[in-house]
């Protein structure tokens, strides 16, 4: 069957045989330790068979368990550490003792077995699949090992429309609605849930955070069923399923006049939906909330705020053990380009920190990277570190909006990198998002890490194969924020491609190239935004600068950039903690990247590279196409050690990406070469 197979269906969890390897003996018998019954025990057991099985095209032998004998041929065991037999119990008890978190596993050896063992199944399920990973990497199988997540949510946001289509989505349609009805092939979510299971995902919100009429009747008996479905599917492996609900939803659902958070009706009408939720999803995980924002519904509409809005609903899920995830995404979209002063990147700050420690403990604020909206540059957002007693999340997007939307190749990792180990100073030196974002840094109850999900029902799920690499990458940080994004890369490509050295280091110089090239042929500096409006792809240097949004360049003949300064502008740079306020504040000290973003200057500005600003510009706007240029050649040179399916798509993608590199190219040298009238100094063409 595999010879028919899409292989980029399998992504990361490729099935070709392991070609000149005998199957090692202890993978010819697994032995578990647990209830049987347990689904997502049985789902690690099942996904370790079938990786053997599809290895070595040998099926391990399933030995019955004994509390007090070991089975004589050597084997792979899994077990829950209190229904393991005493000596093998010892051992896995100390391996585990110092991981604090329920979904730790480790790997222990014994006598030539090796044995996963963890506290709970999904933990078992993580290790199973590090086995998995292992033995396709041809690493050793022995090896001991502990591993903790670093996060406890782990989490994909679906911005999936109940009509089938997929908000900033890349890669066909939703893969749970069709019609306006939840709508999925079982089997197709399900080997979803698995690809999220092995790289460390637990949750799942499968609608868009902008609610409209349709998925705001997902709360009611008409799709409740429906949901619960989809929720038994992941629930096999370890993930638990949200939803993003609409905070007008007793209104709009025609039960009441009001969704004033304060009103006891409405309080009780939300009580009264958790409830009937709960009862068909008995683990449901939560609310995902965008409120107030863009247009959407929310407490400011009665007058009240984010913590009214939050903690109502806090309440009704608390029962359950239910979470409230409200988004930071918060900011007036009917700005006036005319006003200076005003700053779209100050709002969430401004709006959220007043509010800190008035919101419940089962309330999560999942803020975006960066005080704009996914840009292919911006500063960390200053709410992290400036929130102390509330729980935050860190959101990133997956799904390339502001990225090249799955044509260009944009590997996230190093930008998801910076923003994790970014340092904000909020308790002193080692203050970092990954320390924030997990709770640990505040002592917080919650934490973690949301991405928009990149995927749909297209054959390789994610449009661009190599976009896969993407959400590959945000699991593994998820997991680990200390992993190496260029280690990801390269165990992304040697477990997708297989293993020929050639390959997996011209896969990951590829990723690994790809975001600042991106950057360099984009919008330049930090500045952002220089996109078409609406589907936000391809340049246009002024699609927002004269529209509400708040998303200006302030281009004119003698220089571009926001001052965001405390002493001239609009004083954003007063949001974050010293030493960072500081070298944002002054010229000196901002860095290159970053400086359109805090600074207003003139073309002819000296970077701390020595170029001009000018210079720069056309500098990296012919560099970025040249970089494209690289990467056709570099994975042209792989034909024939791909398969032809892969191969080519991904070809077809990176020629296209070509073409897109030259149009960004252009328009942006073009658009600042006509304000500004320098000429390149190394001559090369500027049309005019
Ligand atoms: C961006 C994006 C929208 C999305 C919004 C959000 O503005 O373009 O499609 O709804 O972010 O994160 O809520």
């Amino acid at each position: 069957m595999s010879h028919e197979r899409d292989l980029d269906y399998d992504a990361w969890l490729q099935e070709t045989p392991l070609r000149g390897l005998a199957c090692p003996p202890p993978l010819r018998a697994l032995v578990v330790f647990g209830s049987p019954s347990e689904p997502v025990l049985e789902t690690a057991a099942a996904e370790w068979t079938r990786a053997v099985q599809a290895a070595f095209g040998e099926r391990p032998v399933r030995l019955q368990p004994s509390l007090d004998a070991y089975p004589d041929a050597p084997f792979v065991a899994m077990g829950l550490v209190p229904e393991l037999p005493l000596g093998l119990r010892e051992l896995a008890a100390k391996a585990l003792e110092a991981a604090v978190s329920d979904d730790a596993y480790a790997i222990v050896s014994t006598g030539g077995n090796i044995a996963v063992v963890a506290h709970t199944p999904a933990g078992l399920l993580y290790g199973a699949f590090h086995l998995i990973r292992r033995l396709r990497l041809g690493q050793p199988l022995h090896e001991p090992c502990v591993s903790s997540p670093h996060n406890a949510l782990r989490m994909l946001d679906h911005w999936d429309n109940a009509d089938g289509t997929i908000e900033r989505g890349y890669a066909g349609q939703s893969l749970f609605y069709r019609g306006g009805q939840i709508d999925f092939d079982e089997r197709r979510v399900a080997d979803y849930a698995r690809l999220l299971a092995s790289i460390g995902i637990n949750a799942i919100a499968i609608n868009n955070v902008n609610v409209h009429p349709i998925e705001t009747r997902f709360l009611t008996e008409a799709y409740l069923p429906g949901i619960a479905r989809l929720a038994d599917i992941f629930r096999r492996y370890g993930i638990r399923l949200f939803l993003s609900i609409n905070f007008a939803s007793p209104v709009d659902l025609g039960d009441l006049p009001t969704a004033d958070p304060l009103d006891a009706r409405v309080e009780a009408w939300w009580r009264a939906a958790a409830d009937r939720i709960y009862r068909h999803i008995p683990d449901f995980g939560g609310f995902l909330v965008k409120a107030d924002s863009e247009f959407r519904p929310g407490p400011f509409t009665y007058g009240r705020d984010h913590k009214d809005g939050a903690n109502m609903l806090a309440r009704a899920l608390a029962p359950h053990g239910g979470l409230v995830i409200w988004r930071a995404f918060v900011y007036n979209c009917l700005m006036d380009w005319r006003d200076r002063r005003s700053d779209r990147a100050r709002a969430a700050y401004d709006h959220f920190v007043p509010l800190d420690g008035l919101f419940l403990d089962n309330v999560l604020i999942q803020i975006k990277h960066g005080p704009i909206d996914f840009q292919v540059r911006e500063p960390v957002s200053p709410l992290f570190g400036g929130l102390r007693s509330t729980n935050v999340m860190l959101e990133l997007q997956i799904t390339q909006e502001y990225t090249g939307q799955q044509r260009d190749v944009c590997y996230l990792a190093p930008m998801w990198k910076q923003v994790l180990d970014f340092d904000t100073h909020a308790r002193g030196e080692g203050s970092t998002v990954a320390e924030i974002a997990r709770g640990a840094l505040f002592g917080r109850p919650h934490g973690g890490m949301a991405g928009v999900a990149n995927v749909g029902d297209s054959p390789n799920w994610t449009g661009h194969s190599l976009a896969q690499a993407n959400l590959y990458a945000f699991g593994r940080l998820a997991w680990d924020p200390s992993l190496d994004p260029a280690e990801i890369a390269r165990e992304w490509a040697q477990l997708t491609y297989g293993d020929e050295a050639d390959v997996v280091r011209t896969v990951e110089a590829i990723l690994m190239a790809s975001w600042p090239a991106y950057e360099a042929y984009t919008a330049p500096l930090g500045v952002g935004f220089m996109v078409n409006p609406g589907h936000h792809d391809g340049p246009n240097p002024e699609g927002y600068e004269y529209s509400k949004w708040g998303t200006y360049h302030y281009a004119d003949w003698r220089g571009i950039g926001v001052d965001r300064t405390m002493a001239t502008g609009t004083g954003f740079t007063g949001q974050y903690h010293e030493p960072v306020r500081s070298l944002y504040e002054h010229l000196e000290t901002c860095p290159d990247e970053l400086l359109l973003f805090f600074h207003h200057v003139p073309y002819t500005h000296a970077l701390h590279s020595g170029k001009t600003v000018i210079q720069h510009i056309y500098d990296t706007h012919f560099d970025g196409v040249e970089a494209v240029a690289w990467m056709i050649e570099a994975w042209r040179r792989l034909a024939g050690r791909i398969d032809p399916v892969r191969f080519e798509r991904v070809l077809a993608r990176l020629l296209d990406q070509y073409d897109r590199a030259v149009e960004w190219r252009d328009v942006i040298n073009t658009y600042f070469y006509r304000k500004c009238g320098i000429p390149d100094d190394r001559g090369r063409l500027i049309y005019p």
